[in-house]
């Protein structure tokens, strides 16, 4: 695992944005492992950026996302499908058969689990990107969920429902239950980036990079990756 400790958000962002456009330019037709939350939106912004200037195209980019919160159609503005239709898909050449999210409207959830964990399969990643939960949470693979873990329906914990509750009128809205790829199925990408920002994700660096690696916090796992670069803000990385 390389660490990478960056001055503030903003570079984090430029950090990691640099990463995937080496990746794009070198390899037009990749298959993208994306995460929502706020920590990759400057990321998704500068991608955009260079989409404009022609500098990159994601005509023949495939997508798929990490994770979507049960219950929630894809119209909600709290929905993943939503975060990312505003944040990248809008704003780049995509073709949005190319992208994947899970449907956690589903009437089958477990089916759906199935769907998702087949495709996944079968568009094997060139680069993962992630958030990291103040809990050490991947995806949502909240703590103690083990490191075989393929696509499940997972009980959010208390600590993300209240994390999220900030992007919903009333703690009530939060959805409780979502749709994760698993560990196993995040491990598998080539190349994996994961940011984090903040005081409020220190204590989960430090046992990332420098705790046992255990499901009690699901980011370590990343430590037995074999390209994993975690790319870190001055305030998250205060406890190394
Ligand atoms: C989102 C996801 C989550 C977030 C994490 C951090 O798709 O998988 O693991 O990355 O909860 O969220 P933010 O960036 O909002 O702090």
């Amino acid at each position: 695992m390389k660490v990478v400790v960056a001055k503030n958000y903003d570079e984090v962002s430029r950090l990691a944005a640099d990463i995937i456009v080496k990746e794009l330019q070198a390899n037009p037709c990749a298959t993208l492992g994306l995460a929502t939350g706020s920590t990759p939106i400057g990321c998704y912004n500068l991608l955009s950026d260079f989409c404009r200037r022609k500098q990159i195209s994601f005509a023949k980019v495939k997508t798929v996302n990490l994770d979507e919160y049960v219950g929630l159609p894809s119209s909600h503005e709290q929905s993943y499908a939503y975060f990312m239709r505003r944040h990248l898909f809008d704003n780049v050449d995509i073709e949005l058969a190319n992208t994947a999210i899970p449907n956690g409207n589903s009437a089958d959830i477990e089916g759906e689990c199935a769907r998702y964990s087949a495709l996944i399969k079968s568009l094997p990643r060139d680069v993962q990107v992630l958030g990291l939960g103040s809990n050490g949470h991947i995806g949502f693979n909240e703590p103690c969920t083990p490191f075989d873990s393929t696509t499940h329906v997972v009980e959010l914990a208390q600590s993300t429902v209240s994390d999220n509750s900030r992007l919903f009128d009333d703690l009530n809205d939060v959805p409780r239950r979502a749709i994760t790829m698993g560990i196993s199925e995040i491990l598998q990408a080539r190349k994996v980036i994961l940011l984090a920002c903040g005081a409020n994700k220190a204590q989960a660096v430090r046992d990332m990079i420098k705790g046992k690696i255990t499901p009690d916090c699901p980011a370590s796992a990343l430590r037995k990756h074999p390209d994993c670069v975690v790319i870190v803000d001055e305030s998250a990385a205060v406890l190394l």
